[in-house]
């Protein structure tokens, strides 16, 4: 008879062996596989004498139990690592901070660019949009500005190429040229967008923003352009009542022009508009001149109206306190924390300069 003793001390010494899944697998097939050491055993039983035949099954099967039940326990133990080597390695710490992250604020002049188009929208002014590269015609010829005028010069204006044909446009207006081109009377439309002029210091920076205003009908006087203009500063900075203060003065694409200041006082370290005796220019304006009107094709016995260009960025700084425009343009993201504006957040309040 087989030394089942021996038989057994072999096989448990291969399983004690083993170091993986794989391996475990290969044994297995070894002992229980068609030509495993085990399964050979069981095929014997039928060659052996009937005297032998019970103790030698009794003492496999005692053999086959051991050896499965050992099989199994290194299976689980085999399991059992891996998921605590899978835990291990894949262990959140959960005390370490989380990632920061920040929230973009909107820029001061994109803030009132939204503002002022809300304003006029409401008063029923579209919104026309013009490209920051102009040609000379649209920004000076067709708005009546004259060759030897000195905004055309090389001094204070970009030009991009040497035929001074191109250029980076100085003022929103040719967009009342663009629009006026592209339909028919009555035009009542706004245009806010990028300008640029050979210009730096603390109130001027090169690049800056405006928005022009245009209002072409058959009535259309300049008390109607004094009454939108009251009409715009007042819900603009929130107050009941303000100071404004036209200026004759001249622009060649209208016809009387008028530059137009608003009235304010530092009080406690915060601006108030509409009350004290300093003043800052925010804006040109006047009756758009016949001749730009003949320029689109527009009969001016017929049709006549007012423009305005109203500086973007003076009204940023006067309304939020922020005193030296350069800083709009510097891209530092400190300033842009403290004196940007929640996107989910509509202001109703004026901020005022000590915030
Ligand atoms: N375009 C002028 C400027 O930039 C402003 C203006 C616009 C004046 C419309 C009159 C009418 O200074």
């Amino acid at each position: 008879m087989e030394n089942f003793n021996q038989i057994e001390s072999d096989i448990l010494n291969k399983i004690k062996n083993v170091s993986d899944h794989n391996a475990l697998d290969s044994v297995k097939t070894e002992i229980f596989g068609k030509k495993g050491v085990i399964t050979e055993l069981f095929n014997k039983i039928r060659s052996l004498d009937q005297s032998q035949r019970k103790e030698y099954a009794s003492k496999l099967n005692e053999l086959k139990t051991k050896v499965t039940e050992i099989l199994e326990k290194k299976l689980v133990d085999f399991d059992q690592s891996e998921i605590n080597k899978k835990l291990k390695n894949e262990k959140i710490d959960i005390t370490l901070p989380g990632r920061t992250y920040f929230a973009g604020k909107i820029h001061p002049v994109s803030q009132v660019i939204d503002e002022v188009t809300s304003i006029f929208s409401e008063i029923g002014f579209s919104v026309e949009e013009g490209p920051d590269v102009e040609n000379e015609y649209y920004n000076f010829s067709a708005l009546n500005t004259p060759k030897n005028h000195p905004s055309r010069d090389m001094q204070d204006t970009f030009y991009l190429d040497h035929s001074k044909d191109l250029l980076l446009r100085t003022h929103t207006s040719p967009v009342q040229i663009r629009t006026m081109l592209k339909s028919k009377p009555p035009f009542k439309i706004i245009a806010p967008g990028r300008t640029y002029r050979c210009d730096s210091d603390q109130t001027h920076s090169p690049m800056f923003h405006q928005l022009e205003g245009l209002h072409i009908d058959k009535n259309i006087n300049m008390g109607h352009l004094k009454g939108c203009l009251y009409y715009f500063v007042k819900k603009f900075f929130e107050v009941e009542k303000v100071k404004i203060r036209f200026r004759p003065s001249y622009f060649p694409f209208t016809e009387p022009s008028a530059e137009v200041d608003i009235g304010y006082k530092i009080q406690d370290g915060k601006i108030k508009i509409g009350e004290g005796d300093k003043w800052l220019e925010i804006l040109g304006c006047g009756m758009v001149h016949p001749s730009v009107l003949k320029n689109v094709k527009v009969n001016p016995k017929q049709y006549q109206g007012y423009a305005f260009g109203v500086g973007i960025d003076r009204l940023a700084m006067l309304k939020y306190g922020i005193n030296d425009l350069r800083a709009f343009f510097e891209s530092d993201i400190r300033w842009l924390e403290f004196y940007g504006f929640d996107p989910l957040d509509v202001p109703t309040n004026y901020r005022g300069l000590s915030r």
